[in-house]
């Protein structure tokens, strides 16, 4: 009898299939991350713990290794795994990341998914280097993310007006570049521009985000063109009626950052542990109310095998 759990793979395609989603939670600062496992285990939903490049070189997260220490002390794996979030190839500051080297980092710790991020280059470049992460990533069995389209919000500047970006739906993500992508890289899951913009890490990142909305209609002609998991990253702040709808249209993994964030950043100075419960609080309710996933652990059933 096989008795290993089964891989991140196969729990994203029990989501996907029972039109279900999983969230994943941003880890800026390392000790947020007891209290969003504490969040998802009494919410009983199944979701990623992630950290992004960005969360060590812009915030405190400490790093690949540090990250993946903490998940080690505070996992439960009724109800978590770990994500790597955005490696991008090209970083927020136009730089040239070693992003092979951090992601085969992740790999070779035991990260359970992993994303490289190569939106902003030409789409001949994007499917290059994701192949190559897709190769060395499947070879030991990790799941893979990678994004296609412009999800704008990291980058340094300032951002076009939104209803002039959502009207215009420029960096949308293309459905039939989507078919030839996932072709050519094999990829797990794709991340998709259809409206949402991520929460801004720079100076105005207390600001409040935009109340983003979705092009249900782009969802559909990707999810017809691709068939495999749809990411829904800058998942602070969208409309709810957009979210609840993405996911019975194919979205299975939803992004949540900035709604940690803001609240534990707010407190930290007056009392670490206010910012803590804080943090505990904010992501039992994004579960509870705006994503409406509490109980999802008993749909996905993380620790029944295959
Ligand atoms: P938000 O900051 O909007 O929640 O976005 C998070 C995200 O997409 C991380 O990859």
């Amino acid at each position: 009898m096989n008795s290993m759990p089964p891989r991140m793979s196969e729990l994203m395609l029990r989501a996907w299939r029972a039109r279900t989603a999983i969230p994943g939670f941003n880890i800026p600062y390392l000790p947020m991350m007891a209290p969003v496992v504490r969040a998802l285990r009494d919410a009983r939903c199944f979701g990623l713990i992630m950290v992004a490049r960005l969360e060590w070189t812009k915030f405190s997260s400490g790093g690949i290794g540090p990250i993946f220490d903490e998940y080690q002390k505070v996992k439960d794996e009724d109800f978590t795994r770990l994500h790597l979030d955005h490696v991008p190839v090209i970083d927020e500051d136009h730089l040239t990341v070693d992003y092979v080297g951090d992601i085969g980092e992740a790999v070779g710790l035991g990260y359970d998914s992993v994303m490289v991020d190569a939106s902003r280059l030409p789409l001949e470049e994007n499917i290059a280097a994701t192949k190559r992460i897709v190769d060395m990533a499947h070879a030991k069995g990790v799941a893979v993310e990678a994004e296609l389209g412009a999800v704008l919000g990291h980058e340094s500047g300032p951002m076009p007006p939104y209803e002039e970006l959502f009207a215009s739906g420029r960096g949308f993500t293309d459905p039939e570049e989507a078919r030839r992508f996932v072709q050519e890289t094999g990829v797990d899951w794709l991340s998709v521009a259809i409206g949402s913009v991520h929460g801004v890490i720079s100076e105005k990142r207390t600001e409040k985000k935009v109340q983003a909305r979705l092009s249900l209609e782009r969802l559909d002609a990707i999810r017809e063109a691709i068939n495999i998991t749809i990411v829904l990253h800058g998942g602070t702040g969208i409309r709810k009626e957009y979210i609840i709808d993405s996911i019975r249209h194919g979205v299975a993994k939803i992004n949540v950052a900035t709604a940690i964030r803001q609240p534990y950043e707010a407190l930290l100075q007056e009392s670490p542990e206010r910012a803590l419960e804080a943090v505990y609080a904010e992501t039992l309710r994004v579960i509870r109310e705006d994503l409406e996933l509490e109980g999802s652990a008993d749909i996905i059933h993380p620790s029944r095998p295959a």
